[in-house]
């Protein structure tokens, strides 16, 4: 099998831990863009440097020049400013929008038939603007969001009932904001309920859900919480561990089922907007969307997000992008 060639777009925080782990588990050849001169340069030389130590064999290429990113298989968006404290995602809508228009230009141009996936925030605009500024097919053009809240969610979870988060399964879906929607009913331990072990836990099935709300709650505002501490940025190791386990999905054709912000076509009732929601994903990108059914409260709580997303998308179009 060739191997593979990713380009990460950003060599800011997240651009940085991504060419890192991409190197270290072997998955392809990296080209690391950004517009800063030296960045990306610096940073792809310190982590080649580590590869005797590491034991890894791939190129880590920095560059200012997006014809580097020639024959890419795979595109991964980091461009643009990150939230500082008090800021919400959406706040970087006009600065970003700016960016993302270019990096899209670019990626048509020279990457035409790479499979993307969007980090940068307020991320379900940014995807749906890099899709319609490429065309590329909806299938290859996909967000990273629902893989960090749930993983954040399972990490909650899992330090209240104090078990190994690797047992816990916990499912994000809906915008990447405030509104976006923790599917409770489902999270389980192993398959076990979680609001059954809860209920077990304090005897009390209002405290129970009181613990669950919490942990609903913090997993919401994680993004904010980490601003808040950092002061200078944001999340950046979980952003980037998380558009990793869907780049692997990709590149081994694993047909994991992952929280996916794609594009919808009538799933889950709703049309024409990218949403987190559980995919198939594969060598084709996003291969199906999950679809299954929600309670009227899920749905209401849905329903209320896409309307965020729908908000957000008319405000890029009224801004000109
Ligand atoms: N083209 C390419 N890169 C750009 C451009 C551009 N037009 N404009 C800015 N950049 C680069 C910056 O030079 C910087 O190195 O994007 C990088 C962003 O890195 P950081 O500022 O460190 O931000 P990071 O923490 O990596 O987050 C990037 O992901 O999670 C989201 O909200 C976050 O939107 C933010 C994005």
């Amino acid at each position: 099998m060739a191997r593979k060639k990713i380009a990460l777009i950003g060599g800011g925080q997240i651009g940085g831990v991504l060419a890192q782990l991409i190197a270290l588990r072997q998955l392809g050849d990296v080209v690391l863009f950004d517009i800063v001169e030296g960045l990306p340069q610096g940073k792809s030389l310190d982590i080649v440097e580590a590869s005797r130590v590491d034991g890894f064999d791939v190129n880590v290429k920095g560059t200012n020049d997006y014809k580097d990113l020639e024959g890419s298989d795979l595109v991964i968006i980091t461009a643009g400013l990150p939230r500082k404290p008090g800021m919400s995602r959406d706040d970087l809508l006009t600065v970003n929008a700016k960016i993302m228009k270019s990096v899209a230009e670019n990626v048509k141009q020279f990457a035409p038939n790479s499979t993307v996936i969007v980090i940068s925030n307020p991320l379900d605009a940014m995807v749906t603007l890099f899709q319609k500024i490429t065309g590329f097919p909806h299938n290859r053009v996909i967000g990273q969001a629902g893989v960090l809240d749930s993983s954040r969610f399972s990490t909650f979870i899992a330090w209240e009932l104090g078990v190994s988060v690797k047992d816990v399964n916990a499912m994000v879906l809906g915008g990447h904001g405030d509104t976006m929607v923790p599917i409770v009913r489902y999270a389980n331990v192993n398959g076990i309920p979680v609001m059954e072990l809860l209920e077990r836990k304090y005897k009390d099935s209002v405290k129970a859900k009181e613990v669950m709300a919490a942990m609903v709650k913090r997993t919401k505002m994680a993004g904010g919480e980490v601003v808040e501490l950092l002061k200078t940025g944001s999340a950046f190791y979980s952003p980037a561990s998380s558009a990793i386990a869907m780049a692997e999905a990709i590149i081994f054709d694993e047909k994991r089922v992952l929280p996916t912000c794609a594009y919808l076509q009538g799933e889950f009732g709703v049309s024409g907007y990218y949403v987190g929601v559980p995919t198939v994903l594969g060598a084709n990108g996003v291969e199906t969307v999950v679809e299954f059914s929600l309670d009227t409260e899920e749905q209401a709580a849905l329903d209320k997000s896409v309307a965020s997303v729908k908000e957000l998308v008319e405000a890029m179009t009224r801004l000109g992008f």
